[in-house]
């Protein structure tokens, strides 16, 4: 059988102590089978990168990372991957902050993988790799000889070609792209933004399976939405109800409602919009005025790329605007964290929350959403709000659907959420719920796999 050799920036060592926010390392730790392989960066940043990848087993995997030289990170990762893919590829042209120095790091550590992979590779390895980081790898690849079937998925959304021009390069990784045999995406409309893509940078059309050819070379497409393992994060969940983090968090809410947030520090998320629309439903509905708090816990993330400084000394005042006008004596409205939780605390938190704000401006799917429908106690089943432009908005259509940028409209979900008659709670929940089901990690790596592995390679 062929072994399976996962490639991302981030791997999830088992050994790392904490949690990691973040929904590629979640999922992807969740869906490793034994004997597979985990390729990528360590983490760690030295005066050089390094020679060759250190390589450790444990639970019947094996790791291979390697260190980034100071110059690799600031280049490949700060850069090019944060500073200019990130923006772009949400749809956030205004912030790209390209440099062609930038680009050219991001292309050495591209290549630098591919030399580090390259003498850990078996003739009859399936390569999967993973994310926007990672772009140009699969060509990497190819132009060291390497002849096995090799997958890439892209976890966050993917633009049409009017947004992806503004980016000077955006023709050089498309082509590499295609130098993949599969590319997975998480939804229809990023699949079909891809290949128009295709179409206006390398003048091949697809065929009616969604797939191009391209200088003899095929390259498939498919749209496999990632998921979670919902009846695992909900045994997870119901266990957290005896965990001494969440009876304190019941005993601080003095029978008060919790609406919750849990989302990497990221201006994608939508935090500033959130908590004017928090603002706006304690404005606007003031019978919810020391009834509810809103519990905002944000991931630090990325924290050398300047926006995401800036967007900090955001919310906290915004977070200090809200509070001051609000507060109580005895009621704070908005409890909001800058750090990370562990995983299993956050199960606990979701399943006592009445609300969950999932209230991306542009998100590949969001685990938090499928993660709370999850946890939810089906008897008596909290409400999801979610953002329309939120992958996970294509498949989750029982949720209060909104549009995060008008705060009015997100203020009067929450309110609906607040008054909403429990059977009618029970039944979007359980709506919800199936899906979240049937589209699991587990799943998701099931499906790209199998397509990857049905595709003729000419080794
Ligand atoms: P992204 O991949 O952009 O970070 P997702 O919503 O898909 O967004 O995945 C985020 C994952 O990270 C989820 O599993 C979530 O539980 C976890 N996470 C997010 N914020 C935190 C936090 N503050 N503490 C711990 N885990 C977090
Ligand atoms: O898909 C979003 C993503 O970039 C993942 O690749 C990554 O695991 C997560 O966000 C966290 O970001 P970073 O690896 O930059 O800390």
């Amino acid at each position: 059988m062929s072994r399976l050799v996962v490639v991302s920036n981030r791997v999830s060592m088992p050994t790392e102590r904490g949690a990691r926010a973040g929904g590629l390392a979640v999922a992807l730790a969740e869906a490793m089978t034994p004997g597979s392989l985990w390729f990528g960066w360590s983490g760690k940043r030295g005066a050089t990168a390094s020679d060759q990848a250190a390589v450790t087993t444990h639970g019947g995997l094996t790791y291979a990372t390697l260190d980034l030289s100071e110059s690799d990170y600031r280049r490949f990762y700060v850069g090019f991957s944060n500073g200019s893919l990130w923006p772009l590829l949400h749809y956030r042209t205004g912030l790209l902050d390209f440099k062609r120095d930038d680009y050219e790091g991001y292309l050495a550590v591209n290549d630098l993988f591919a030399d580090r992979l390259v003498p850990l590779l078996r003739p009859d390895d399936t390569i999967w790799i993973h994310d926007y980081q990672l772009l140009t790898m699969a060509d990497a690849l190819r132009r060291r000889g390497v002849k096995n079937r090799i997958g890439f998925f892209l976890h966050i959304p993917f633009v049409p070609p009017a947004v992806l021009h503004v980016l000077p390069s955006a023709a050089v990784l498309v082509r590499a792209l295609a130098a993949a045999d599969l590319v997975g995406f998480q939804t229809h409309g990023d699949r079909m933004n891809f290949l128009e893509s295709v179409a206006s940078c390398m003048d091949v059309r697809p065929d009616a399976n969604h797939g191009f050819t391209h200088n003899g070379h095929r390259t498939e497409t498919i749209v496999a939405p990632i998921g979670i393992d919902a009846d695992g994060f909900a045994r997870t969940a119901r266990r957290a109800a005896g965990m001494a983090e969440t009876k304190r968090l019941i005993e601080s809410l003095v029978g008060r409602a919790l609406a919750i947030g849990v989302d990497r520090l990221d201006y994608t998320k939508g935090l500033p919009q959130r908590f004017d629309a928090f603002g706006q439903l304690l404005h606007r509905h003031p019978e919810h005025l020391r009834r509810i708090s809103l519990l905002q816990i944000a991931a630090r993330s990325r924290e050398d790329v300047d926006r995401y400084q800036s967007l900090r000394r955001e919310l906290d005042r915004k977070a200090g605007d809200i509070n001051g006008a609000y507060s109580d004596f005895d009621w704070t409205p908005l409890r909001y964290m800058t750090r990370t939780v562990n995983r299993n605390t956050i199960a606990g938190f979701y399943r006592l929350a009445r609300i969950a704000l999932v209230t991306p401006l542009r998100d590949g799917m969001n685990l938090v959403a499928k993660e709370f429908i999850a946890a939810q106690n089906a008897n008596d089943p909290g409400v999801l709000v979610l953002s329309r432009f939120a992958g996970a908005a294509e498949e989750l259509t029982e949720a209060l659907i909104v549009n995060p940028y008008d705060a009015d409209a997100v203020a009067d979900a929450m309110h609906a959420a607040l008054v909403m008659p429990l059977e009618e709670r029970v039944a979007r929940h359980a709506a919800l719920l199936t899906k979240v089901q049937r589209t699991t990690a587990a799943s998701f790596c099931r499906d790209f796999l199998a397509r990857l592995k049905a595709i003729e390679i000419n080794a």
